[in-house]
């Protein structure tokens, strides 16, 4: 027999089913709750509450569990690359080679942004911050391609997913080059994806320019570890956003500026920030995990704590591995690292983040290698939203083809009760 929860209010009962997902986790499914009883539930930040059923991504944040359509993160990020585990994520079966290769080569077809894109991106001043260009400037590539996605139709849905992989990496690096002065670059289609952004960013005119494969290689595994998180903030902006039947640029630039907030993605610029400021300021790293203990101090350790991982974040793990392994390779000797494994170490064993379950995040090693990659911290956020990107282009096709209704939550009203207006 199916479970069921019982809701008793002013002597009477309510029954409501109890659903339970293909990982056992149970939910109580309180769709009729409004229309049975007249009330609504009260849960500020959706601590409580799921918005939708998704096959997508699973995680368990009490035992540090990430998996990609069944896959598990450890794996994908040794074993397959960032366009596999976008297609993956996107269409939801593992591609074989030759539906890599043509997905791959169907990117290449829409890696030509629209040459009108410039002009607006000269409007913005060369001090501004990426994230926010990026926001505007994947808003803007809705006017260039009008045409709204058909949904239903296989092909045409197809089709966006690789216009919108191809033009999105073209337009993230433009908001480097427009800060450095540089020319706009091109994305070179006879190479591959990953190749292709550090070229994108990176080269100039005049001179010759190689991409080392260890730099492709943790690049690659860093957008694979970002590449979903189920309804996290940015995530569940796409899906609200799209619920309007908004398009797909329209929603994924309301993702960005989600992602780009301190709490979430702007952790990561805000991590090296801290670190380099405890660098600066001598390197007292047990100064500064007082200021996060303090509550009357608004300092936070960034890179630490996660919503729903209260164990180790698995992403963290890896990309600590990968710091490590990287910045040996590179031959790259960097005193932030040091900082980091020693505010790290203290905190693992400081009485206040053990017994609130803080633990590094993804963010907290991310910024390290992308340092040593010669990537500027302020492009940090944007290397997340470059790897989040097939994350919320699986959400959002996900919420459309369930044909999931729009997102309007309700409130309690706390203000004034009807007055005259005298
Ligand atoms: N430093 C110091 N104290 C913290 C921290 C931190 N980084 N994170 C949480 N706490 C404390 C918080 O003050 C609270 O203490 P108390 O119970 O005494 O009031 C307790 O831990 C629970 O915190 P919360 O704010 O209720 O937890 P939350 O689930 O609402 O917030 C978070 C999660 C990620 C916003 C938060 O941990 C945080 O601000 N971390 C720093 C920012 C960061 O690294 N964000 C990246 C998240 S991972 C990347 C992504 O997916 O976006």
């Amino acid at each position: 027999m199916s479970k069921t929860a019982i809701l008793e209010i002013d002597g009477k009962k309510y029954e409501f089913p109890i659903i339970m997902g293909s990982e056992n986790e149970e939910a109580i499914d309180i769709k009729k709750l409004r229309d049975l009883t007249g009330l609504v539930t009260l849960d500020p930040g959706y601590k409580n509450s799921g918005s939708c059923t998704s096959k997508i991504t699973f995680l368990d944040g009490e035992l540090g569990i990430l998996r990609y359509r069944g896959y598990a993160i450890e794996e994908l990020a040794e074993k397959a690359n960032f366009l596999e585990v976008s297609y993956l994520l996107i269409f939801g079966e593992k591609p074989n080679a030759e539906v890599l290769a043509k997905f791959e080569n169907d990117i290449r077809k829409y890696t030509l942004v629209n040459e009108e894109m410039k002009s607006i991106l000269d409007g913005f001043p060369k001090t501004a911050h990426p994230m926010g260009i990026l926001a505007a400037m994947t808003s803007a590539l809705t006017s260039f391609n009008p045409k709204s996605v058909d949904v239903e139709n296989e092909n045409d849905m197809y089709c966006a997913v690789c216009k919108t992989m191809g033009k999105f990496l073209v337009i993230a690096t433009w908001t480097f080059r427009k800060s450095m002065g540089y020319p706009m670059n091109y994305y070179d289609n006879t190479k591959g994806y990953v190749e292709n952004f550090m070229r994108l960013m990176f080269e100039i005119p005049t001179e010759p320019y190689k991409v080392s494969q260890t730099v492709i290689d943790a690049l690659d595994k860093l957008f694979i570890l970002h590449a979903d998180h189920e309804q996290n903030c940015s995530t569940s902006t796409v899906r609200m956003v799209g619920s309007s039947h908004a398009g797909l640029f329209a929603s994924i630039s309301a993702g960005v500026s989600a992602l780009w907030g301190p709490l979430h993605g702007g952790a990561n610029q805000a991590v090296l920030e801290m670190l380099e400021e405890i660098h600066n300021n001598g390197g007292d790293t047990e100064k500064y995990l007082a200021k996060a203990k303090d509550k009357e101090d608004p300092f936070r350790l960034m890179g630490f704590g996660h919503r729903v991982y209260k164990n180790f974040d698995p992403r963290a793990k890896i990309i600590k591995k990968a710091a490590n392994e990287v910045l040996e390779t590179l031959g790259v000797e960097d005193p932030i690292l040091d900082i980091a494994r020693k505010l790290e170490a203290a905190a693992l064993e400081d009485e206040y983040f053990k017994s609130r379950n803080l633990y590094p995040n993804v963010d907290f090693y991310s910024g390290i290698i992308y340092r040593a990659l010669g990537i500027p911290t302020d492009m940090f956020t944007v290397m997340f939203a470059i790897g989040r990107l097939p994350g919320w282009i699986a959400q959002w096709k996900e919420m459309r083809e369930n044909k999931e209704p729009i997102g309007r939550p309700r409130q309690i009203y706390t203000g004034s009760t009807h007055r005259e207006f005298e």
